[in-house]
């Protein structure tokens, strides 16, 4: 193997690392929606999961692994501490991938090995080892990681990245774990794994880092300059604390100024050869899908694929891009697919029609759910004339996001004005099948249905963040509501489409306390089942 391989590798941990956001937490539809997605996109590995934390991140990387790791595909990859068990979980669940990795990983910074795996450094070195040759024995595709790296002693590192890559690892992951090395010394500390680990030329230098301090883009630009090859990244930049690496970032950084990159690839300053294998003008949908599903919004300034990203509001930007858009433009909408928001459908618009666009939108939905969307299609274009491909993934979104579907709001009827005592009523029907129907009077007419569904669900929470969106322009256009609330330290997002911005309201509360409810009931069950067993 070669790590100097002329093309940048993009690992994709948005449903693994990604998925650890507080509050990102999504269930098995929704992981399989943006592994499809992320596939069109077109990663070169997506880590799915962690196959041993739950029985339903093992069911997760499985499905995905079994759909989606097809011959042309990604390659599918499951993380595993370094332990047998973990180990053995990500070899069953990405079995039945065309192309599976594991990717294991154990601390090498003095810190985790004093305060968190309280082992030596010799201990370290044997476990490291062992524990690649393990994964090696299910897969010729492994990744090791020394967790804390840009903490880690760097003698330390590369003697344990020596050992694993003897012991077969194929790829040696990089991590910035808490964000802290700014790009020069992650540069260095890349530069200095190539002149020091005597076996590198037998893996792949890959990275990965988070964003305390903003520096994971231009950290990770600074190792690709210094031979990494693999990048670990996530959409929309979620993740752990700060967030990961964003993946729009990194990969229209390289495209955008790809004369300046050519050269570290080895390559001639005017190649145009793309430098990553995305299809960039998939990028704008997965960011939005990403967002819809994980109830994580993007900030309106955010690089790439903010609202404001592509907007010129004053007036000397305004005339300059009119006169000639390099004036002001380094990249155009277009290439992130932004632009590409077509007025497809309308009320007379047929079942054929609606399940064609969906196709060539790449949803593949089951005829249940086809059904469901339709009859919710009729619905809106009776009352919007034209629907556009983001109203289609907009409801199709809404539909993948249904489940669990535990609580079922049947009702929701608000009063509200200047003169009126916001006041609301709701009838839901409860996970034991009661319809209930209660009201409430609050500070405005979402306050006010709010307190009506706790009345009736009596599931204890505190909202955290509410925010309404329109999905297109236009006064009739369809609003998109998330919400997010906490109970015991955890976070549940609900997110919910409609083009009555009161209706989505209600059912994006009632979706995050299914999931809420959801929690509480496997917490019971996993409760019930040990004390049965003390
Ligand atoms: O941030 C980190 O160190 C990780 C590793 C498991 C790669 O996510
Ligand atoms: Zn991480």
């Amino acid at each position: 193997m070669n790590n100097n391989t002329d093309k940048i590798i993009i690992f994709d941990t948005t449903l693994r690392d990604g998925e650890q956001s507080p509050g990102a937490t999504l269930n098995i539809d929704e992981k399989l929606a943006i592994a499809k997605q992320l596939a069109r996109l077109g990663v070169d590995v997506i880590e799915a999961g962690f196959a041993f934390a739950s029985p339903g991140d093992f069911e997760a990387v499985s499905k995905i692994a079994q759909t989606v790791g097809t011959e042309t595909g990604p390659i599918i990859c499951s993380l595993a501490r370094a332990k047998h068990e973990d180990i053995k979980a990500a070899a069953a669940a990405i079995k039945d991938a065309a192309k599976g990795r594991i990717h294991t990983f154990i601390a090498t910074s003095d810190i985790h090995l004093e305060y968190k795996l309280k082992k030596t450094r010799a201990e370290v070195l044997a476990i490291a080892e062992e524990m690649v040759a393990y994964a090696k024995s299910f897969t010729n595709d492994v990744e090791f990681s020394p967790e804390d790296a840009g903490r880690s002693d760097p003698e330390f590192m590369y003697e344990v990245l020596e050992k694993v890559i003897a012991a077969g690892a194929t790829t040696i992951n990089i991590p910035d774990t808490v964000g802290y090395t700014t790009p020069s010394e992650f540069g260095s500390i890349i530069k200095g794994i190539k002149e020091n680990v005597s076996n590198i030329d037998r893996a792949i230098i890959s990275v990965h880092g988070h964003n305390d301090l903003g520096l994971a883009v231009a950290n990770f630009l600074e190792a690709v300059k210094n031979g990494a090859r693999q990048l670990e990244c996530t959409i929309n930049g979620i993740g752990e604390r700060a967030g990961n690496a964003a993946l729009e970032e990194i990969v229209m950084a390289l495209h955008v100024r790809r004369q300046y990159f050519n050269p570290f690839l080895g390559r001639s300053v005017d190649s145009e050869t793309s430098l990553t294998n995305i299809d960039t003008r998939q990028i704008y949908k997965t960011s939005r899908l990403v967002s819809n599903l994980t109830g994580m919004l993007v900030q309106p300034n955010k690089a790439i694929v903010g609202a404001n990203a592509f907007a010129h509001e004053s007036g000397i930007h305004q005339d300059g891009v009119l006169k000639n858009k390099l004036t002001y433009e380094i990249m155009d909408a277009q290439i992130i697919g932004l632009n590409d928001n077509q007025i497809v459908l309308g009320k007379h618009s047929g079942r054929n029609a609606f399940r064609t666009r969906l196709k060539e939108l790449g949803y593949e939905v089951s005829e249940a759910d086809l059904n469901k969307a339709f009859v919710r299609f009729k619905d809106v274009a009776d009352k919007k004339k034209e629907i556009t491909d983001w109203d289609l993934e907009a409801l199709i979104n809404d539909e993948i996001q249904q489940a669990p579907d535990l609580f079922k709001l049947e009702l929701v009827q608000v009063s509200c004005g200047d003169r009126a005592r916001p006041t609301a009523t709701v009838t839901i029907r409860t996970p034991d099948g009661q319809e209930l129907t209660d009201a409430a009077i609050g500070t405005g007419p979402v306050d006010a249905i709010y307190k009506a569904i706790n009345r009736v669900a009596n599931v204890p929470n505190q909202l955290i963040e509410f925010s309404v969106q329109s999905v297109t322009a236009g006064i009739d256009a369809i609003g998109e509501v998330t919400i997010r609330l906490s109970h015991e330290g955890r976070v549940y997002a609900g997110h919910s489409a409609n083009t009555d911005i009161i209706v989505a309201s209600a059912q994006a509360y009632v979706n995050a306390l299914n999931r809420l409810y959801a929690t509480m009931q496997e917490q019971r069950h996993y409760a019930q089942l040990a004390a049965q067993n003390a």
